[in-house]
């Protein structure tokens, strides 16, 4: 990979990188289009990331579909499918971790101890790998964005961050290779999250811009669905992801609730 790299970018190619852990969505397929807009060679890379996954969570059962993954990615125009194993990533266990103080501390990072930190020495190694002029991230993981954007500033890497807007079902639910695992009843339930956003933004047009006021009612709309459990629910500046008590223009909606055994994800800018 980093020999294929080299020798593009010698001949005045740019590349672009959109790293994903496969089984491919819309979502991801959108990330790739616009990858290609962006530069002359598309990489998409494509590895279950052992080390940003916690011991509880879903690392084994993770869905997978290589032989799929590869037609649709050809599909896209891709110029390389980088799928590189366990051993050829870390052929030892790494003792490095790339860490990101501050932005990692709420939201996410509070409920998943060390996964920011995988995520990061990951998406640096992808860097050095594949030497990208550009990378593509989905705003629907929006702390990890802004985790990557920031460690990419603070180490000097030179690659535009680019970030694309969240791609969703025509119910409103976000792509997620992790849907896979709802049940049809859960599949209901895991429409909480699109309908919080939506009723945050009818009630921020009506001028409610107190936020635990406006958490309150989107917490009584999701807790009307079955098998639901919020883990954070909250209204944090969309720059430094710190929590804000009044709504302003900078303000993100930011959410995770499990539904069932699955962890879901979903977030919005409360004025747009
Ligand atoms: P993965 O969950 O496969 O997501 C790969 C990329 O697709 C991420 O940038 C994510 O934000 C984006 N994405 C996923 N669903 C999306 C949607 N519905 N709309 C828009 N973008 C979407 O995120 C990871 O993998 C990993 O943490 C990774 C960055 C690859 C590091 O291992």
């Amino acid at each position: 990979m980093s020999a294929w790299a080299d020798s593009k970018i010698s001949a005045g190619q740019r590349i672009c990188l959109v790293p994903t852990m496969g089984y491919f969505h819309e979502g991801h397929l959108r990330l790739m289009r616009r990858a290609a807009k962006l530069a002359d060679l598309v990489v998409v890379s494509l590895f279950v990331n052992p080390i940003q996954f916690g011991p509880a969570e879903d690392l084994s059962r993770y869905p997978r579909n290589l032989k799929r993954d590869v037609d649709l990615a050809a599909n896209e125009g891709v110029a390389v499918l980088f799928a590189p194993d366990q051993e050829a990533m870390y052929p030892e266990p790494p003792q490095t971790r790339v860490i990101v103080t501050g932005l990692t501390e709420g939201l996410c990072g509070r409920s998943r101890p060390g996964h920011f930190d995988g995520v990061c020495t990951v998406v640096g190694k992808l860097f050095n790998i594949v030497k990208p002029a550009a990378a593509v991230f989905g705003r629907k993981d929006y702390q990890q964005l802004a985790v990557i954007r920031r460690m990419t500033a603070d180490l000097n890497w030179d690659v535009d961050i680019i970030d694309h807007p969240i791609v969703r079902e025509p119910d409103g639910l976000a792509m997620s290779s992790r849907n896979t695992y709802l049940s049809p009843l859960e599949r209901k339930s895991a429409l909480a999250l699109s309908k919080a956003i939506d009723l945050a933004g009818k009630l921020v047009r009506k001028g409610i811009l107190d936020a635990d006021r406006l958490l309150g009612e989107l917490e009584i709309l999701i807790n009307m669905h079955d098998n639901v459990e919020i883990e954070y629910l909250t209204v944090v500046n969309n720059h430094d992801l710190t929590v804000q008590t009044k709504v302003d223009k900078n303000s993100l909606l930011a959410m995770a609730i499990k539904v069932g055994k699955t962890r879901l994800i979903d977030n919005s800018m409360l004025f747009e």
